[in-house]
Order: structure tokens, then sequence, then C-alpha cells
């Protein structure tokens, strides 16, 4: 194992390259404190940066982040017009820190669903870091895994032969590492359309914590964890 994590006294060796969080809850978080459901979405977009910084700092090489699934525009329009807006207000001071930190975001999943000035934004921030040797923040907008399996068959298809590898060419994820950890916070225990097609070998975490008050100790005790898992990919 490469030791460059080793050598910063990380909390685990074998430091998963690429780690899915799945932040729910915010929703809950915000209902027990009799605050609106956008007051959660706040508070949930506050945590992303410290999660995120943490994990880049133990090495991690990528972290991709379920922010908007193509599900989650069927909620009430206030709720989705809330959405919008805090990717607006919040997704270039978000990811500013991010990049300053080295890292290079990407994004999953159909933009063209979002006004044009979000979509722009998207595309600023994409635009920022696109040195493909630095560690990547993807950020899952408006996604959906089935429709990014279907796409990239479609995209495949229209090339030529699909196989494993052609499929793979155009996927979202195309240039990024194994999946090798999921986390969900928020007590669901399932994956909600989220990265099926990379999911095949990932370890599944999942915490009642709710996204907002999700920090780093308990990721420590997750990568910890990791750590002593026996993966065998269906091997003996
Ligand atoms: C996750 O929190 C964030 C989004 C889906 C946008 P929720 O909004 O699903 O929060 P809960 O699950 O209702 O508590
Ligand atoms: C998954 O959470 C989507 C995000 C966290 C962005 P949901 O709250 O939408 O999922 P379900 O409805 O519990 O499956
Ligand atoms: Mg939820």
């Amino acid at each position: 194992m490469k030791s460059d994590s080793a050598s910063k006294g990380n909390v685990v060796s074998n430091i998963p390259k690429h780690i899915g969080i799945i932040m729910d809850g915010n929703g809950r978080w915000a209902t027990k404190r009799l605050l609106p459901r956008a007051a959660g979405h706040r508070a949930g977009v506050k945590n992303i940066t410290p999660v995120v910084s943490y994990l880049l700092e133990e090495g991690v090489k990528c972290v991709s982040l379920y922010a908007f699934s193509t599900e989650n525009s069927g909620r009430p329009k206030d709720e989705v017009d809330s959405l919008v807006d805090l990717i607006r207000k919040r997704l270039k001071p978000m990811t500013r820190e991010l990049i300053e930190r080295g890292a290079r975001v990407v994004f999953s999943g159909d933009r063209t669903y979002f006004p044009t000035d979000v979509q722009k934004l998207i595309s600023e921030v994409e635009g920022e870091n696109t040195d493909p040797s630095s560690s990547v923040v993807n950020i899952a907008l408006n996604y959906s895994g089935r429709s990014e399996i279907l796409r990239a068959c479609r995209l495949a298809a229209e090339k030529g032969e699909i196989t494993a590898d052609s499929l793979e060419r155009e996927l979202f994820t195309h240039d990024l590492p194994e999946l090798d950890m999921i986390i969900r916070t928020g007590g669901e225990k399932r994956l909600s359309n989220f990265m099926l097609y990379q999911a095949a070998y990932s370890e599944l975490f999942f915490t009642d914590t709710l996204w907002p008050d999700f920090d780093k100790k308990e990721l420590k005790t997750m990568l910890e964890e990791y750590t002593a898992r026996s993966r065998r990919f269906g091997k003996l």
C-alpha cells in the first residue's frame, strides 16, 4: 500500500480511494427543531465542507456527494425552489473552499433540468480546476443511477459495440476510481438510485445520524471499520 496517507498520521492505512455519501436527513433535522425543511437543507450544505475536507486530508482521492436526485424534483414546488435557490447561492462559496484545498469539482446528473443561471454556475465551478491529478469532489445533481446507465448504453451504442469498457467510458465517473465505500446518513437503508452501476462491490455504511449532525468522529469510526472489513470481490 502506498504510504502517503500513513506518513501524514492518518486514521487508517488502507484508506478508500472513492467514497460516496448519501446526505439524507436534512428535513427531519429541521422538523425536530420546529424549523422549515429549507433550514435543514441550509444546515446540510454547511456540513459538506468540513466532512469533505477531512476526507481529503485523510488521503481519500474522490468524494461523491448525492445532493439532489432526479426523483427529488417531484417534491412540493416550494421545497424544490428552495433547493435550487440554495444551489444558486451556496454552490460557489462551498466549492471555492474545496478548490482552494486542491480539489477538482465535477458534477454527475442531468443539469439541463436547472435554470440557465444555475447551469452557468455549474460550468464555472467545473472550469476552476481541471487538473486531472487533483483529488475530486463529484456532486450528483438531478442525478439518477438508472438514467446514468441508460445514457451510457445509448452513447456507447452510438459509437459502436456495447462492452463493459465502452459503457464505463460513458458513465459520469469514467475517470474516477472505483467506488470503495458508500455512507448513508439519516437512518434509511437503501441506495435511492445512487451510483447503481458503481456500487457493485462498495462497502455500505448506514447511520441514524441526520446529515447536518454527521461529523468527523463518526466518519473516523467508519473508516476504521472499513479497514477491518474483508473485501473478497467474489473470490476466496
Ligand atoms: C436529503 O435530506 C437532502 C435531499 C434529498 C435534497 P431530505 O430532504 O431527504 O431529509 P429527510 O429524509 O426528509 O429528513
Ligand atoms: C436520497 O434521499 C437523495 C439525496 C440524499 C439527495 P431521499 O430522501 O430522496 O431518498 P428516499 O426518498 O428516502 O428514498
Ligand atoms: Mg430523505
